[in-house]
């Protein structure tokens, strides 16, 4: 596992969106593995600047979102449906019909995430998965657990988690469930870029760098990965 530090998120952005870029002058139809959150805000902004500079395009891409929360409308300011269109979708030509995010309101879950998954294999796999981290560790909704998850799946929030988003929830509560793709999908993505921020992610960039692999902080499993990229700022960084 690789990390790098940089001295503003501004640069850190910057950095992000380089190597999306030279995937897609390599690979018009890359598989992209998307976030939401704070954390990659700047890099989408970035990606918006370079297409409108006709730099970049997202027409033959294909992405997949990490997760959705459960028991939340679709088009609700808080889903991760609408961040993503916000942020970057409608704002790109990326076809609507190249998204993908689970459907946090379906009524089989289990199938729900199983059909993501297999929809992922058969577009040949995720060239690029982007992630950020929560303050316990957690990447996608994989929370601090007993064991590495293998396929996506529902899962019950952390009262850390819910205690991190529920900011973003003036009118309606957090949903307390979410979908989320596991480790074992996310694990099989080629590369893995993870951004982190802020001295609130330092213990967990800590932990996930220096201490041992273990699913009570799941960001560590990135040590197995193959090729695992960390961009840090300096606060992030600062418990290295
Ligand atoms: C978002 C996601 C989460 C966030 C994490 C950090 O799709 O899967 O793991 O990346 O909670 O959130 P921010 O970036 O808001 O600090």
């Amino acid at each position: 596992m690789e990390y790098r530090i940089f001295a503003s998120t501004d640069e850190l952005a910057l950095a992000c969106a380089d190597i999306f870029m030279e995937l897609l002058k390599e690979k018009k139809n890359a598989v992209l593995g998307l976030a939401t959150g704070a954390s990659p805000v700047k890099t989408y902004q970035e990606l918006i600047r370079r297409y409108e500079a006709g730099e970049i395009s997202f027409a033959d891409v294909t992405t997949f979102n990490l997760d959705e929360y459960c028991d939340l409308p679709k088009n609700d300011k808080n889903s991760y449906y609408t961040f993503m269109h916000e942020n970057l979708f409608n704002h790109v030509d990326i076809k609507e019909e190249n998204t993908h995010l689970m459907d946090g309101n379906a009524a089989d879950a289990e199938l729900e995430a199983a059909a993501f998954d297999a929809l992922i294999e058969e577009a040949g796999g995720i060239d690029i998965q982007l992630l950020g981290v929560g303050r316990n560790g957690h990447i996608g909704f994989n929370e601090p657990a007993d064991h590495f998850s293998d396929g996506s799946f529902k899962v019950k929030l952390k009262q850390s988690t819910i205690d991190a988003n529920s900011i973003y929830f003036d009118e309606n509560p957090m949903p307390r469930y979410a979908l989320t793709m596991g480790i074992g999908t996310i694990m099989k993505a080629k590369k893995i870029v993870l951004i982190a921020t802020g001295e609130k992610k330092a213990e967990a960039i800590r932990a996930a760098i220096k201490g041992e692999v273990t699913p009570r902080c799941p960001v560590s499993i990135l040590q197995r990965h193959p090729d695992a990229l960390l961009l840090l700022d300096k606060e992030a960084a600062s418990l290295l």
